[in-house]
């Protein structure tokens, strides 16, 4: 699709190839931690020693919440609070954002925005009710661009009152790692090709924080996969061999259920899929998942192998559908007034100059002096000029935004605090008009997305590339 990937996948399969010699790494290693429900449960960020490479491979170096990358898998029944104290035990200042939830404005996570920072030693609260049952994740929002590539995120699940029937209920967090030859994290973070093309593209792709190899499947089971998109500029396109996925949840929010177009599943920075996966083959067969998003750079993600046991059933019930979640209000789209979001910037677009801190300034003038190569509005949004919004939306009214991408890269924008209606995407209608919170806008491409303004407050719309959003590409909605 899009670009091609900056960095060379050889290297990525050089490191995955080493690893095959050195066996198998098991997968859905997350543990599922009851820690939201224990009110008041420390997550603390940190530096730790973990095992990207795998486990016969040197440990790295990351920052990691609660000493491991991912962090400690949150879950909570919906409607159920979430209560976790953030200790920073880093040397710089975080936060936590929680990716999709709809909670109140002060439990967003934007540093100087809905709270202070959270300075070295300190410790910040964050309390607040699930409103949506779904598979959601958390992140900081201070420096993302680097904090996130470190190793500093995690999955929030949610879970339904009565999830549906499924044998087993399988977490992928997807992230890649720009490792060096020595098995270090690559220190180039703030680096000018990354800003003005497609973000920092990792060599190194994990699933739950390893390399992953093979994952054991059974004949006749039905498995319930949520798949989590935590790279800060990497999109994935899966394939399941010649399985049809079923997609039951995106952005966390119920869809009705369908095959995935072409068996394919999308997922660029930031956002979710629910699928549900029916085992039809037999003992010794394999699945092998390939991820095609960069044209010319398929690679094999992982292997799954059904294992040597009987099979658990050989014909399967009706496809489990989700029931939506209450109280996502429907757009009122006879009223619904339009927002033009013209995002513009990079190398090889038309752009010459953006707004930088109240003046007109030349785009080379942008990447050398202020490390920022994008705008929105022709606005290269600075931490510091963040106060003044893009827009400001009335409460309870319903808004088109009209995402207009006159870049060559892709966009996955991301509205805090709000489910948006995808409408369509480069003029075509988006079957079943999904709720996300993370829309990828295509290359010189187009997406009308469909809300309603129901959550007071100032909240960030970015580009989910942090390079991008550290770059400029980032605003603040107001709702008032
Ligand atoms: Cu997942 Cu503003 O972020
Ligand atoms: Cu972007």
């Amino acid at each position: 699709m899009a670009h091609k990937a900056g960095m060379s996948p050889t290297r990525r399969q050089v490191l995955a190839g080493g690893l095959a010699l050195g066996g198998a790494a098991a997968l859905g290693g997350v543990p599922a931690q009851a820690l939201g429900a224990a009110p008041g449960s420390r997550l603390e960020a940190a530096l730790a020693r973990v095992a990207i490479l795998g486990l016969d491979w040197p440990e790295t170096d990351a920052w990691a919440f609660g000493g491991r990358v991912p962090g400690q898998t949150l879950r909570v029944r919906r409607g159920e609070e979430v209560d976790v104290i953030l200790s920073n035990a880093l040397a710089e200042d975080t936060t936590i954002h929680w990716h999709g939830l709809r909670l109140p404005n002060a439990m967003d996570g934007v540093p100087h925005v809905t709270q202070a920072p959270v300075a070295p030693g300190e410790t910040f609260r964050y309390r607040f009710t699930a409103p949506d049952a779904g598979t959601f994740w958390y992140h900081p929002h201070s420096r993302s661009y680097e904090q996130v590539a470190r190793g500093l995120f995690g999955a929030l699940v949610v879970e339904e009152e009565t999830p549906p029937a499924v044998d087993r209920d399988l977490l992928w967090v997807l992230a890649d790692f720009r490792m060096t030859r020595d098995g270090a994290i690559a220190e180039d973070f703030d680096n000018r090709h990354d800003l003005t093309h497609a973000g920092r593209l990792g060599n190194t792709v994990t699933i739950n924080g390893m390399v992953p190899h093979e994952e054991g499947v059974r004949a006749g089971e039905r498995v319930r996969l949520r798949l989590v998109n935590a790279a800060v500029a990497r999109g994935f396109t899966l394939r399941f061999g010649d399985m049809r996925p079923a997609v039951i949840a995106l952005d966390g929010q119920p869809v009705p259920v369908h095959a995935a177009p072409g068996g394919r599943i999308v997922l660029t920075p930031g956002q979710r899929a629910d699928l549900i996966l029916d085992f039809r083959g037999d003992p010794e067969d394999v699945v092998e998942v390939v991820d095609e998003h960069y044209r010319g750079q398929a690679y094999r993600l992982v292997t799954l192998r059904y294992r040597q046991e009987w099979p658990l059933r050989t014909q399967f019930a009706e496809t489990p559908s989700l029931t939506l979640n209450p109280l996502l209000a429907e757009p009122d789209f006879d009223r619904a007034e339009t927002y033009v979001v013209e995002m513009g910037g990079g190398m090889m677009s038309g752009m010459s100059s953006a707004i930088v801190d109240g003046q007109d300034t030349g785009l080379r003038e942008m990447v050398m002096r202020h490390g920022l190569a994008w705008a929105i509005n022709g606005i290269a949004m600075t931490h510091d000029h963040l106060a003044q919004p893009l827009m400001t939306l009335g409460l309870g009214r319903s808004y088109v935004l009209d995402f207009r991408n006159d870049t060559a890269f892709e966009h996955p924008m991301h509205l805090h605090g709000h489910h948006f209606r995808v409408l369509r995407v480069n003029g075509e209608k988006v079957p079943h008009a999904p709720w996300r919170d993370t829309v990828n806008v295509p290359p010189r491409g187009r997406a009308e997305v469909a809300f309603v303004a129901d959550n007071p407050g100032d909240w960030m719309l970015h580009c989910h590339v942090l390079a991008h959003q550290h770059g400029g590409m980032m605003g603040l909605v107001r709702v008032d």
